[in-house]
């Protein structure tokens, strides 16, 4: 299966990333860190931590007794997280699947906002997390649902790559992502020794005025963006500009027909975000 690549973020789309996440990323991880009820003085290490929003807020609710650590593969992303300043936050380039370096013990809550659908093998990251929490500790993570429908933006998507020229490029029309059910992601965590204190499936945390400002070029900067370059990534420069042209041709037609139909509006109420707490036994 080709997988999802680390290489095709650009400096244009991690500030795009930034700008966008405000209203999406950081309000669901919000939510998560209530869950997790951070206490003053708590250790936190965020992975997959992006642009550094969420780990900035996580740091003033644990205080200057406790300290949060962010980490990302995407170098561009840590770069702006590093404009974040604060005594007890700290970001480095790191991996999920690289954790090796953490101390054992070391952390009172570890936390994955919308990282967790974007990791093909789920196991070892699961253990190393299990590892570098303190007996006790917390888990946090959102995840989008494998049950949440293909969106109306990837339905297009899938259908305009599947035509000439774009075909060319199988590696293209791939599934970007690895989403599980609640089903599944509680089987696995359970098999790698944590303990489910929540695992719920939520609707979008976007409120009414932001569905209503939705655009097609809004919708394609999110999906760029917030996938890191894969959305149309892996097609050669010059189609990427084309395909981007059609999708949003086809998104514009929808929209106009999309505004009068009741059951449309209505699938974006359907729950769509798995939010999990599990702890280290
Ligand atoms: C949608 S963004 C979420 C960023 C951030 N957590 C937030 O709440 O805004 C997904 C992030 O997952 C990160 N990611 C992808 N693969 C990863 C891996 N193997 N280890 C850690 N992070 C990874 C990406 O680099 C990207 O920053």
């Amino acid at each position: 299966m080709p997988g999802v690549s680390l290489s095709l973020d650009t400096e244009d789309l991690a500030q795009r990333y930034d700008r966008i996440s405000a209203d999406r990323q950081f309000r669901g991880g919000q939510e998560m860190l209530r869950e997790l009820a951070l206490n003053p003085g708590e250790t936190v290490l965020d992975i997959g931590c992006g642009t550094g929003m969420l780990a900035e807020y996580a740091a003033s609710l644990v205080g200057p007794a406790g300290s949060v650590v962010g980490i990302d593969p995407l170098p561009l992303r840590i770069e702006i997280a590093k404009k974040r300043v604060a005594p007890n936050l700290t970001f480095k380039v790191g991996n999920a699947y690289d954790l090796g370096e953490v101390a054992a013990e070391s952390f009172d809550v570890v936390y994955m906002n919308a990282v967790f659908h974007w990791l093909p093998e789920k196991s070892a990251p699961l253990r190393a997390i299990r590892r570098a929490l303190k007996p006790g500790g917390r888990f946090g993570l959102t995840t989008v649902t494998a049950e949440r429908a293909g969106s109306w933006l990837h339905v297009i998507r899938q259908r305009v790559l599947a035509r000439d020229p774009y075909n060319k490029y199988p590696e293209a029309q791939a599934m970007q992502n690895y989403r599980v059910s609640p089903g599944e992601l509680e089987q696995m965590l359970l098999e790698n020794g944590f303990a489910i204190a929540k695992l719920e499936t939520r609707v979008s945390v976007r409120n009414a005025s932001a569905h209503a400002a939705w655009t097609p070029e809004s919708a394609l900067d999110f999906a760029e963006a917030s996938s890191f370059g894969n959305f149309l990534g892996h097609l050669p420069d010059e189609l990427r500009a084309q395909a981007r042209e059609d999708i949003k041709r086809e998104l514009e037609s929808l929209r106009a027909r999309r505004t009068s139909d009741p059951a449309a509006r209505e699938s974006t109420r359907r729950p769509s975000r798995i939010i999990a707490v599990a702890t280290r036994p």
